[in-house]
């Protein structure tokens, strides 16, 4: 388990276990690789970021994981593996989000992207996230740094 702080100094607790937080997180975030390029969205108030967001009532954190992909960037999953689990402890509330790891089949242009501005490709991601500002908070700490490292450890080739 690693223990960190994000970017707004909220305290972060992260596991590469089989869900070692919760059994139903209410949050998803899906790190998607296309070909071998990244598939990111452009959210419309933080900036680019890996997509994802809130599960809802009447589905899995996997359908979410599925539906959210495809909202914010048009792409279909072709292999979704789940490979982590973080708690972000906030000022107001504590969140839980499944990590996944998805390989992407196609992506097809949407009218609406929702919240997002839409798919974003890159085939390397910058040095500089950190400091980055057209990229969003949620991929400033360790959480993206160590699911990447795993990532590429294990599924990327
Ligand atoms: P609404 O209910 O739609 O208003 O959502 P919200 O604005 O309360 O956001 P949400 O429930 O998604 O998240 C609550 C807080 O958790 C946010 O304000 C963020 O500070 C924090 N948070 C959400 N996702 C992440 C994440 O991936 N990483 C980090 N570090 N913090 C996050």
């Amino acid at each position: 388990m690693f223990r960190f702080k994000d970017y707004y100094h909220n305290e972060v607790h992260l596991s590469f276990e089989e869900y070692p937080f919760s059994k139903e997180p209410k949050h998803v975030w899906v790190i998607c690789r296309y070909g071998d390029q990244w598939l990111l969205t452009i959210h419309r108030d933080r900036g680019y970021e890996f997509p994802g967001g809130k599960v809802e009532n009447s589905e899995s954190p996997d359908d979410a994981a599925l539906r959210e992909v495809k909202e914010e960037t048009g792409a279909t999953v072709s292999k979704l593996r789940y490979i982590g689990q973080y708690k972000v402890l906030g000022k107001e509330k504590t969140i839980i989000k499944n990590i996944y790891y998805a390989e992407i089949g196609e992506i097809t242009p949407q009218s609406d992207y929702l919240e997002t501005k839409g798919p974003i490709l890159f085939a390397a991601l910058p040095e500089d996230i950190g400091r980055n500002r057209k990229f969003s908070f949620i991929m400033k700490d360790d959480v993206l740094v160590k699911s990447l490292e795993k990532v590429l450890a294990e599924y990327v080739v």
